[in-house]
């Protein structure tokens, strides 16, 4: 990594050519790419040909590792039988019918739709445009403003990038655009005042989302948005009853609640969805990531029947629902998506991932009761952060300049592991296919990494 990058070699061209999503451009240019050659079950291999174990599945995605072959399968037969076609103008594809009847069943949204998109972003912004519609029909157009929450991740285009409630997405852009409002994140472990209990944070939480209405008229909100536990922005599990507090001020204000299941949907968080883990019911929910494990960039948006009933009423003159992605519902994608299910169906997904989540997370807890540094391990399922602290009583934060959490990240790749800090919290994602042994061999790689890190730190006893 730190030897002079070569104009010829592949590190060389890359810079010269390629400007990489979420990477700092003068940093790139003095170190080079990481190059990544091949993936085996939970492992990817770097072009020296040493192994990691990606306990992030790349982006919180690989769900099925990285060279699952009836995947690979799945999309060469189906790139051999139609390798495009679209579902504009009244055409489907056997695939896409088949995939909407079993997302709509997975969701529960009982005589909802299916739609498809090919982003998390764009599945995200399709739920915007919908409540959009969905007001609208009811004669109530004035209802555009999205409530996010603050540390939440949307996605990268403008109205998803909008609704993060990250500077680092805003802040090159002049984002949000007007109409997209945040409200405090449910982040106990911070958020809670001296004093206060989980339920009175929830009163509080819940006081504060009906005050912004109030102050912005719930005549001019549409929408909120809120992943069931963020990912991004430091994997934040909210405390009991979150949701069906929030939710009621929802519906006393006449607000649609979109669900990004982006990263918590498919088996991530020991439930099918995390709407489940978390006690939430929405009117819309985004899939994407796992709903292919991320080997087709497919993704979709559930929704309920009033809200298809609007879009149908909105026509009724004859025009076509404006809206569409050239991709959407593309055959390789769905093919891929639904032999995804079948697998996650066949492992007994949300088993296998309770069964593996309380196991890591047991050995994050006792590293963490050993470890000075080790503020709060949360989360649920196989996705699971570590918040690290400079001191645990108190939980006092590391000064920002000492990048704590990104000098974990580095110890643990030397170390043949790939974590995601997010500040000071160290996420783990692995792909849910992780076996006793890997979940072991993680937490072991762990605890090594961190220990050098209080070394480092000069924390260790
Ligand atoms: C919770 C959440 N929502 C939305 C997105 C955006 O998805 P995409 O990058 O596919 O647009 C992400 C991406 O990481 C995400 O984590």
């Amino acid at each position: 990594m730190n030897q002079p990058v070569l104009p010829n070699s592949l590190e060389g061209r890359d810079v010269a050519v390629h400007l990489h999503s979420q990477t700092n451009p003068r940093q790139m240019e003095e170190n080079g790419p990481i190059v990544i050659t091949r993936g085996e079950g939970i492992r990817v291999y770097d072009a020296a040909g040493k192994p990691y174990i990606d306990a992030m599945a790349g982006l919180w995605c690989a769900s099925l590792g990285f060279a699952n072959e009836r995947l690979a399968a799945a999309a060469s037969r189906q790139y051999a039988e139609l390798g495009f076609y679209h579902t504009f103008f009244q055409r489907t594809l056997p695939g896409a019918t088949e995939l909407a009847e079993k997302l709509v069943d997975l969701t529960g949204m009982t005589g909802g739709k299916a739609y498809f998109a090919t982003s998390g972003s764009e599945a995200n912004e399709t739920m915007v445009k919908l409540a959009w519609v969905y007001h609208t029909v009811r004669g109530k157009p004035t209802k555009r403003k999205v409530i996010a929450r603050d540390r939440a991740f949307h996605g990268s285009t403008i109205a998803a990038a909008s609704m993060c409630g990250l500077g680092f997405m805003h802040r090159e852009f002049g984002l949000p655009l007007p109409g997209f409002l945040h409200t405090l994140c449910p982040d106990a472990y911070r958020g809670m005042l001296e004093g206060e209990d989980e339920a009175a944070f929830v009163e509080r939480l819940a006081r504060e989302l009906e005050s912004l209405i109030l102050r912005e008229g719930a005549d001019s909100i549409a929408a909120f948005i809120a992943e069931p536990i963020h990912a991004g922005g430091g994997i934040i599990l909210p405390p009991a009853g979150y949701f069906p507090r929030i939710q009621q001020i929802l519906k006393k204000y006449d607000i649609l609640f979109l669900d990004d299941e982006i990263v918590c949907g498919f088996g991530r968080t020991g439930e099918w969805f995390g709407k489940d883990t978390v006690g939430a019911s929405p009117d819309m929910m985004a899939l994407a990531k796992g709903l292919s494990s991320a080997y087709f960039p497919i993704s979709a948006v559930v929704l309920a029947p009033a809200i298809y009933e609007a879009v149908k009423e909105f026509n009724k003159a004859g025009g076509n629902f404006g809206h569409g992605f050239t991709n959407s519902g593309h055959p390789v994608g769905v093919a891929v998506a639904l032999e995804a299910i079948a697998i996650y169906e066949e492992m007994n997904i949300v088993e296998h991932v309770r069964a593996m989540g309380a196991r890591l997370r047991g050995h994050f807890e006792r590293i963490g009761r050993a470890s000075p540094i080790v503020g709060q391990v949360r989360g649920a399922g196989l996705m699971l952060g570590i918040e690290l602290v400079a001191d645990k009583a108190s939980r006092t934060p590391f000064d920002p300049h000492l990048q704590v959490g990104m000098a974990f990240d580095r110890i643990a790749y030397g170390n043949g592991l790939v974590a995601r800090c997010m500040g000071d919290v160290l996420g783990f994602s692995p792909p849910l296919i992780v076996t006793e042994s890997d979940v072991d061999e993680i937490a072991e790689r762990c605890e090594t990494s961190l220990h050098q890190l209080e070394r480092q730190l000069g924390c260790l006893p």
